[in-house]
């Protein structure tokens, strides 16, 4: 009888601790149509829409899931579930030469906040969701 309770017990919390981590999951999930898609509107779109500063220089352009996940005409920046692998990110975190950092010139830079929003996605796997 306690050789059963005990199993039921060990069954019980490993519920439990299922139920927490797929509920923490779920919180966790960053869309990229909900958040990351108003951080790069709002930090990087005026030059890299299409015929944007940006866009013509480099080739990236972010209209489109596509189009950013296809990068500059050198290559993609956005490697899915690499977040070091990604120079995007590395841009944005000023860890390339200053002359290259984005958002690039004048432009505010990018809060940490949204930084973390796109690391977090790409970790995630980079999808379109
Ligand atoms: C004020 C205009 C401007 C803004 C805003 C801007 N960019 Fe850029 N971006 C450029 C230009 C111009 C280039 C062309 C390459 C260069 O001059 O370094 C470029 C190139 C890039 C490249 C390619 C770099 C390479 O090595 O070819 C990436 C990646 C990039 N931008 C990401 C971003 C991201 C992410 C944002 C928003 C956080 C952003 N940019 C915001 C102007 C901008």
């Amino acid at each position: 009888m306690t050789g059963f309770n005990k199993t039921a017990g060990k069954l019980a919390m490993l519920c439990l601790l299922l139920l927490a981590v797929t509920s923490c999951d779920r919180e966790n999930v960053i869309s990229f149509s909900k958040d990351v898609r108003p951080v790069l509107d709002q930090n990087c779109m005026m030059c890299h829409q299409t015929g944007g500063e940006g866009e013509q220089a480099s080739g990236f352009g972010m209209e489109t899931y596509a189009a950013l996940m296809k990068g500059t005409r050198f290559g993609p920046m956005i490697i899915a579930g690499d977040v070091e692998g990604s120079n995007m990110v590395v841009l944005m975190e000023g860890r390339a030469d200053p002359s290259i950092s984005m958002p690039h010139g004048q432009q505010q830079s990018i809060s940490r906040q949204d930084i973390q929003t796109i690391r977090r996605w790409i970790e995630q796997g980079a999808k379109n969701n």
